[in-house]
């Protein structure tokens, strides 16, 4: 039995909801087919955009959405991507596949998109192989009312009203696929692309400069003393690797014990790579002025069998539940920090929260993940300790639980558990010291087996289902955790 104890009478740091925030790029079918699918598809749409994702969606309350890369967004020029969509020219996706991008889904289209789920968007610019004239017209045709030419472009163009644009990130992996540039180039071109980056008709933007990869603290160091406050968030780049090595490999359904506990040792090194990117920025800025932006995570693992080369695609399994449930922990626990996470990706890339084959749509466990932590979105952090017992195979070692607590607005708590233990039930005890609980409920999220997913044939396999906790005092709870899975208990 473990004994987890929540200190709900001293609150700790907003949850920023866009923690909860996610990321979609032109990158295989991420756009083309799992957002756009044309207005004359047989596939129902409203305006070109499906909607049984939109649907899906929705009910996430999903914060916040990035576009269009990722390594896209550093050979993206959005005039190509506006105007009649036949007259749109054609390019050559380079990074991803070598595919004919089209440009369909350009800026209307996308933020058409983010007004119909009813989420903030967050546009990365082109450092890369862009201009600041480029970058300065792109947010004056998005955000102006005013009257000058890419407003007047914007309107004859089909668009009255400006759009808001609350996030704008300059480049992407301006120290990779957006540049090969050392920190000390980027920070310079940062501050002379971001002067161009205006605010227009009351429109207020909050800049994220490219941040690091990884454990690049050299490029977190110099950014913070060359850029400072010209940024309101600086970048994080961290995907689960098995093995925490480079290239991805391993299959997202087919694994072994070892497989199963690296993957989970890597998605929990999270911790230690944003401790090491925060000791610096407490360096230069101690009152946590600049946010830290997890703008890319999650599992990357070896394409799918048969998949297209360079399309990313990759199943979804109980195991990736697990990784995006302790994610939400440690960005929680660095939440004075940590302002925004996106999931790479949205739809049919990588840790997908949604897959679709033709009309048919799932939703993976990693949606559900999201859905069941939707609790946390803007409430008070918790402190919570424990002494879980560990899980080895091979060289990799795990606690067997990871647990966040939070307290909302209205009074009430919810507390998420992973018992990353493959094959043990955990029974836990939770105590909320300083709480007065009058009810509590609890759904868990798990399957046959770590490797158990959803399939189009069976789209609800993996799927929340109601668990039994006992409420055994005025703060204190009881329940039995399903080995390999995720629990959402909300009380008050
Ligand atoms: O998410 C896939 C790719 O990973 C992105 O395009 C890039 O930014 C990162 O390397």
């Amino acid at each position: 039995m473990t004994q987890i104890r929540i200190d709900a009478a001293k609150p700790g740091p907003t949850i920023n909801p866009n923690i909860y925030g996610h990321f979609s790029e032109h990158l295989g079918r991420c756009i083309y087919e799992g957002i756009w699918v044309g207005e004359d598809s047989p596939i129902p749409n409203v305006r070109g955009i499906r909607t049984d994702v939109v649907e899906a969606l929705r009910a996430l309350k999903l914060p916040v959405l990035r576009w269009p890369g990722g390594c896209f967004a550093d050979e993206y020029h959005w005039k190509d991507g506006i105007g009649p969509r036949d007259q749109r020219p054609s390019m050559m996706n380079t990074h991803w596949g070598r595919v004919v991008e089209n440009n369909h889904f350009g800026t209307h289209e996308f933020l058409d998109f983010c007004e119909m789920i009813d989420t903030d968007a967050y546009v990365c610019g082109n450092v890369g192989s862009g201009s600041p004239q480029e970058m300065m017209e792109w947010v004056d045709y998005m955000t102006s009312d005013g009257a000058s030419p890419m407003p007047e472009l914007r309107r004859k163009n089909g668009r009255e009203k400006p759009w808001k644009l609350p996030y704008f990130g300059v480049g992407n992996e301006s120290w990779g696929c957006g540049g090969n540039m050392r920190p000390e180039f980027y920070a310079d071109l940062y501050r002379q692309f971001n002067t161009f980056v205006k605010e227009y008709s009351g429109n207020r933007i909050y800049r994220i400069a490219c941040g690091a990869n990884t454990n690049d603290v050299k490029w977190t160091d110099v950014m913070m003393e060359r850029v400072g406050r010209r940024m309101h968030g600086l970048s994080l780049h961290y995907y689960t690797l098995l093995n925490q090595k480079w290239p991805p490999s391993g299959s997202a359904t087919e694994f072994g014990n070892e497989e199963y506990v690296s993957l989970l040792a890597s998605a929990l090194h999270m911790d230690e790579i944003l401790k090491m990117h925060i000791e610096v920025m407490d360096k230069h800025d101690p009152e946590k002025h600049v946010g830290l932006i997890v703008d890319e995570w999650g599992t990357w693992q070896a394409k799918e069998p048969g998949s297209h080369e360079g399309f990313l695609y990759q199943q979804n399994a109980v195991r990736d539940a697990l990784v995006a449930a302790v994610h939400f922990h440690i960005f929680h626990n660095h939440a004075d920090r940590v302002k925004m996470a996106n999931i790479a990706q949205l739809i049919n890339v990588l840790q997908a929260v949604i897959l679709t084959d033709g009309a048919r749509m799932l939703r993976t466990p990693t949606y559900w993940v999201f859905e069941m932590y939707k609790g946390h979105h803007g409430a008070t952090a918790l402190s919570a300790s424990l002494n879980a017992p560990t899980v080895e195979a091979g060289p990799w070692k795990v606690p067997a639980l990871s647990v966040s607590a939070s307290k909302a607005a209205d009074g009430t708590y919810t507390v998420t558990v992973a018992n990353l233990d493959p094959a043990a039930a955990q029974a836990v005890e939770i105590y909320l010291d300083g709480a007065e609980l009058k009810t509590a409920t609890a759904r868990v999220l798990s399957g046959a087996s770590p490797q158990d997913h959803n399939t189009f044939d069976a789209p609800d396999r993996v799927s929340p289902k109601p668990l039994a906790v006992t409420l055994a005092g005025a703060k204190h709870l009881s329940l039995s955790v399903p080995a390999h899975s995720v629990v959402a208990i909300h009380c008050g």
